[in-house]
């Protein structure tokens, strides 16, 4: 079952990403493979308003992260507390093997035949999950409530109903990417433990109380690269807030609620879209927390970077048309790059 769920996530992200690399070469042949494809990812300004078939409001960019911020509450609370009663990163060198079999009726994971060194680190590998899944957590929340209390949607602004499909299964698969190695284990302990629980009642469980501390301290002995990994994501987070703080404030003066003002400040001083620039700083954030040793979290963020890119060439040229003082320095997502 592990391998059936990374296999077929691997599989998601890669096409995602091919039919945007295809349409990327410079080939006249490609060009109506290209419309069709601009067409599903075209929204707000960059989506003709003539063309309301089969679309639906922008705003609805807050069912994402409402699907988000459950499904990823409900993936971190139960990795976290199977890592915490199942891989607890102490030192003594305790029989995990025999517990992890014992209790989830047989782990491949934690079999008698790893080395002990396979052991440690894939118990450093769930506690990676659970700190993975909190900062998606963080970013999600945080997106949630933009969405309703700084972004001014303008009441034209749509997005094709693909687009929308594409969104709901991105905010599913992107916080099981970042848990999906151990989610096989994690589904058969909260199964294994729902049904202690019915069967011996709340009183009569092994462990009822919890220790907070040893809660949050193995977050604490994590890698150095999960914390430079912290560092890159809080670095994208605050800038990708203070953008779409400035993308939710440009409406403020103006007479109409769809009204396009050319964007000032932040990263805006050096890319049309620094939202999605910021977007791609956390994902690269994740990479490198995981130490860059995960092929489908490599996968998600190839997802992230060819899909912002595309749609920040279009948004480049948009802003290009619109505006004739339009700032020519500025480039599209990459500074002094593209
Ligand atoms: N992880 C992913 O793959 C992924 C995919 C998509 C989006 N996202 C993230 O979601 C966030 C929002 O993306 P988005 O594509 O919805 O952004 P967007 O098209 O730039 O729109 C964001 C909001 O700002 C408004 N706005 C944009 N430019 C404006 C201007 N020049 N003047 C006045 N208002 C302006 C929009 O108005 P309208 O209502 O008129 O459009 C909308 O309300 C980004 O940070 C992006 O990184 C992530």
């Amino acid at each position: 079952m592990e391998i059936g769920l990374v296999t077929l996530l691997r599989a998601a992200w890669i096409a995602g990403i091919l039919p945007i690399l295809i349409v990327s070469i410079p080939s006249s042949r490609l060009s109506s493979f290209r419309e069709v494809l601009l067409g599903f990812a075209k929204r707000g300004k960059i989506m003709q308003s003539s063309s309301c078939k089969f679309t639906v409001p922008q705003r609805f960019f807050c069912h994402f992260y409402a699907v988000a911020v459950v499904w990823t509450t409900i993936l971190a609370v139960a990795t976290w507390f199977y890592a915490y009663r199942m891989v607890p990163l102490v030192s003594e060198p305790l029989d995990y093997s025999t517990i992890a079999s014992h209790l989830t009726g047989g782990s491949h994971i934690f079999s008698l035949n790893n080395s002990r060194s396979t052991i440690v680190r894939d118990r450093y590998r769930v506690w990676q999950s659970v700190f993975l899944l909190l900062l998606m957590e963080v970013q999600v929340l945080r997106r949630f409530l933009e969405t309703i209390y700084v972004f001014k949607y303008s009441p034209s602004a749509r997005m094709h109903v693909f687009g929308y499909l594409t969104g709901l299964f991105f905010y599913t698969a992107a916080p099981l990417s970042l848990c999906c190695t151990f989610a096989p284990e994690v589904l058969e302990f909260v199964e294994n433990w729902v049904a202690e629980f019915i069967v011996k009642g709340r009183n009569r469980m092994p462990i009822t109380e919890i220790d907070w501390w040893g809660l949050a301290n193995p977050l604490l002995k994590l890698r150095w690269y999960s914390w430079i990994g912290l560092a890159i994501f809080l670095w994208g987070w605050i800038h990708q807030q203070r953008c779409h703080a400035i993308l939710g404030s440009l409406r403020e003066n103006t007479v109409h609620a769809d009204e396009y003002v050319i964007p000032r400040g932040d990263w805006f001083e050096y890319v049309s879209s620094p939202h999605y620039l910021a977007e791609i700083v956390i994902y690269g954030g994740f990479v490198v927390a995981c130490g860059g040793a995960d092929l489908t979290i490599w996968l998600l963020f190839g997802f992230v970077v060819a899909n912002l890119a595309f749609a920040a060439a279009e948004t480049q040229k948009w802003y290009r048309l619109k505006f004739d003082n339009y700032p020519s320095n500025r480039f599209a997502i990459i500074p002094f790059v593209y």
